[in-house]
């Protein structure tokens, strides 16, 4: 099967990419599409062309485009106030910061506006807890193969040599380990440790689960040690899993001190956040951390109507979820080439032993949007809207292009 899109599509994307080219920051490389509109668990393209977008986003785009509901608050949210600073109170933040309050078994909120922005707070957290123990308390325990975002704090906690090697150095006093390995956890803990960062589902890293006993045993360490756990709930969290969270899944049970999150919290609008014990809360007093963005009106009072509609997907979540993943498995049992299939709820990856970047352009092509992450890994963030009908719709598509594709 030939990678490329049909002409009409490719015309279509040139004068953009020609602008782009041009005047963009070359930071990104994009896949040959342009898209116009979305409805439902579908894109299309300027041509007209649909999508059965099996990528969401990277994860933001949970209740697929053009929900009616958000359609609506949307509408009237931005017609009253869109933006009034953290000078003045708005309506909606108190209101989201109670529910997510609820949600998470967590006490305090800030707002903040992307992922990586919330693993910042965190960071000055762990420092600010670490400092107020001892001088010498900031050391952080992260993990090999994670992902935190480009940020320089956050990045200082990203394990990926590829992500960090151009912006040595980073802040000082990570410790590395590899998810999963007891030993390692328990020596890299000592009273240097201010903190622990970890996602329960490495997403970024080709969806691999940390196991329950490693996380249950980060949470007694860190507990041991007076250091703060913060689990990076960013990609795998806010309902994705088939829970409100990742650690509240039931493979997963603890409670960590901070939680971060954020892609689909506004259902595209921006909006990021860290909830927070008092302990860790502690950490952060008048005047240490701003957002001049974080916690707007119209971003938290559509949060607020996401909340509500997760309510009632989660089962949906669950359900549709374990289907995906049994009729994924089914599919990459056929095929030679695929090493395994993992993941929670709606968040899965086909692992491959060959590049899988060829197959993501097949399946666009074909019509299907997924992406491939870690070189080898198929990721799965379908919307939450998704069905039976959508999931058999994908695996159609990914059934033909697995079949063109030629083992390594
Ligand atoms: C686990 C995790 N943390 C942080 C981030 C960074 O989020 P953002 O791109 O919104 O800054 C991501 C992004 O994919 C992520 O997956």
């Amino acid at each position: 099967m030939t990678s490329a899109l049909p002409p009409v599509a490719e015309n279509a994307a040139v004068s953009v990419a020609d602008l782009e080219r041009d005047y963009l920051l070359q930071n990104y490389s994009r896949s040959p599409l342009t898209l116009a509109r979305g409805k439902g668990c579908y894109l299309y393209d300027t041509q007209g062309r649909r999508y059965l977008d099996f990528i969401t986003g990277i994860g933001v785009n949970a209740l697929g485009y053009a929900h009616p509901r958000i359609n609506k608050v949307i509408r009237e949210q931005a017609a009253r106030l869109i933006h009034s600073s953290n000078l003045f109170y708005n309506e909606y933040q108190g209101r989201l910061a109670k529910r997510l309050v609820e949600m998470t078994g967590l006490q305090r909120v800030f707002f903040s506006n992307t992922g990586s922005e919330s693993v910042e707070l965190a960071l000055k957290m762990i420092h600010s807890h670490g400092r107020a123990i001892h001088p010498d308390k900031y050391e952080i325990i992260a993990l090999n193969n994670s992902f935190h975002g480009r940020t320089m704090g956050a990045l200082s906690v990203t394990g990926q040599a590829k992500y960090r090697a151009d912006f040595e150095p980073m802040i000082p006093g990570v410790k590395f380990i590899d998810a999963n390995d007891l030993e390692a956890l328990e020596a890299a803990f000592d009273d240097r440790t201010a903190g622990m960062i970890l996602e329960l589902i490495q997403g970024e890293g080709g969806i691999h689960p940390v196991t329950p006993e490693f996380a249950a045993k980060a949470r007694e360490l860190a507990d041991r040690r007076n250091a703060l756990l913060v689990a990076d709930e960013t990609q795998c969290g806010i309902g994705r899993p088939g829970t409100y969270f990742a650690y509240q899944s039931a493979s997963h049970v603890i409670l960590p001190d901070i939680m971060v999150a954020a892609k689909p919290l506004a259902c595209g609008i921006p909006l990021g956040v860290v909830v927070a014990n008092e302990k860790a809360a502690a950490a952060i007093r008048p005047g240490m951390h701003g957002s001049t963005f974080g916690g707007g009106p119209l971003a938290c009072r559509t949060a607020l109507e996401f909340l509500e509609i997760l309510d009632e997907l989660l089962p949906s979540i669950r359900r549709v979820g374990a289907y995906f993943h049994e009729q994924l498995q089914a599919l990459g049992a056929k095929f030679g080439f695929v090493r395994e299939v993992r993941g929670f709820g709606l968040m899965l990856g086909m692992d491959l032993s060959i590049p899988g970047k060829p197959i993501v352009l097949d399946a666009m092509a074909a019509g299907l949007l997924i992406n491939c992450t870690h070189d080898t890994v198929l990721r799965f963030l379908p919307p939450y809207i998704a069905t039976e009908k959508e999931v058999d719709s994908a695996l159609r598509i990914l059934r033909r292009v697995l079949s063109k594709t030629k083992p390594a």
